[in-house]
């Protein structure tokens, strides 16, 4: 199933992200597509705060995978984030040990998801992220 929504600003963005959270437990992978600046890293940190996470990283840098741990209930799980917008092979994307995280002690969020192709696991949530115009986004849930 697909559901189309529209967000009109980033903040709009955001709290699509933030309800999305909701949504989640451990073991989820969502994939996120998109140019530069639609708007993936706007959603996820609206999603960090739905998880409860308060120290949230917008621009990485050259961090590839940001971990943070997530109070569940005890258990020692993990929302991780990770930008694969630097990496340019397969190859140098399975050296990252991504694939390891997707277990149920973590939530995984990935930007430039298309860059993990197989690698991604079957079940991922996808979201795609399209210009509007300036300051509005179509975002893609499927
Ligand atoms: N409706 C909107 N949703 C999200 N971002 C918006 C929106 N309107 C304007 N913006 C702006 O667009 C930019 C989106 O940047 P963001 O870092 O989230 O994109 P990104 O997809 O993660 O890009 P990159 O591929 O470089 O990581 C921000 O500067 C944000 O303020
Ligand atoms: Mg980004």
């Amino acid at each position: 199933m697909q559901t189309i929504t529209n967000a009109g600003s980033a903040q709009e963005t955001r709290d699509l992200g933030k309800k999305f959270a909701g949504s989640l437990k451990p073991g989820d992978v969502i994939a996120l597509f998109g140019q530069l600046g639609s708007g993936k890293t706007t959603f996820i940190q609206g999603l960090s705060k739905g998880l409860g996470i308060d120290n949230f990283v917008t621009s990485p840098s050259f961090v590839i995978i940001n971990e943070y741990p997530l109070n569940n209930r005890g258990q020692k799980t993990s929302f991780f984030h990770i930008d694969l917008y630097r990496m340019d092979s397969a190859g140098e994307i399975e050296d990252l040990g991504m694939t390891d995280l997707f277990n149920d002690r973590s939530i995984v969020a990935i930007e430039w998801a298309d860059k993990a192709g197989m690698l991604l696991p079957e079940n991922c949530k996808k979201i795609h992220f399209n210009f509007v115009s300036e300051n509005e986004r179509e975002v893609v849930f499927s």
